[in-house]
């Protein structure tokens, strides 16, 4: 074989490496259970245009099922159920994780409705939903959290980061939605102009390296580098 060819195979190999290597990774000591996965996918279909709660748009919801699945993430909180969308795709990539998820609602009769909604995905072993003030439970939950996602109101969107930051393990993440480098995104106009601050202050941390996908509705991706 002459050195060109020989060259091109390398490239070729390294390619076809990097292109493989998160499928590889992805499947890797994932909890098989296609039956599951039949049911929360035909709950997901047959809910794909009923949620009118506030709820995550179900792009946001693959997003947030990637981040778990592809760190494999297990212990995940979330703040702001609503009738538990967001809930239902964290949850689900938590069963292949072998993780559980703490969701918080004030409402009781959302909380009601997510209840019946886990129930019905198959998802309820999976999910610890409460039924509390977020103000006064987040910062007594113990942790430690690997996976957050923040998602109640809005002006308390900073405390609640404080609150948590320092039960979240290094190389962990916390995504935070209606987030956009101006203010809150699509899904929180209207309530922006209190909360400029939130993606400065998140976004000038040095311990987190944060992004913002705005392919939904805007959600701020912060993963923990170090403690300090
Ligand atoms: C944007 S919705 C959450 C949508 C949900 N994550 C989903 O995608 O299905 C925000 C929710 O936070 C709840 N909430 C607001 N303030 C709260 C508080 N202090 N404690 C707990 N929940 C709160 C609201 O009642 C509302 O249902």
């Amino acid at each position: 074989m002459n050195s060109q060819k020989y060259i091109n195979l390398v490239i070729m190999i390294i390619s076809l490496t990097i292109t493989l290597l998160p499928f590889l990774t992805y499947s890797q000591d994932l909890i098989e259970n296609p039956e599951l996965d039949e049911r929360v996918q035909q709950f997901l279909d047959e809910h794909r245009y009923q949620w009118r709660d506030l709820n995550i748009p179900a792009s946001d919801g693959q997003l947030l099922y990637d981040l778990i699945v592809e760190n494999g993430y297990t212990r995940a909180l979330e703040i702001g159920t609503s009738t538990g969308h967001s809930a239902t795709w964290i949850a689900w990539a938590l069963s292949k994780t072998g993780g559980k998820l703490i969701t918080i609602e004030i409402d009781e009769g959302r909380h009601r409705e997510a209840l019946g909604h886990f129930e019905e995905a198959g998802l309820t072993d999976y999910i610890d939903a409460r039924l509390a003030d977020a103000h006064e439970l987040v910062p007594r939950l113990e942790g430690p959290f690997d996976f957050v996602f923040s998602d109640a109101d809005k002006e308390w969107y900073t405390n609640y980061f404080k609150a948590v930051a320092p039960k979240l393990i290094v190389g962990g993440c916390y995504a935070t939605h209606n987030v956009s480098a101006g203010g809150f995104g699509r899904g929180g106009r209207g309530m922006g102009g209190q909360n400029v601050g939130y993606y400065n202050y998140v976004t000038g941390l040095p311990n987190f390296e944060s992004t913002l996908d705005t392919r939904g509705s805007g959600m701020l991706i912060s993963f923990k580098k170090s403690n300090e």
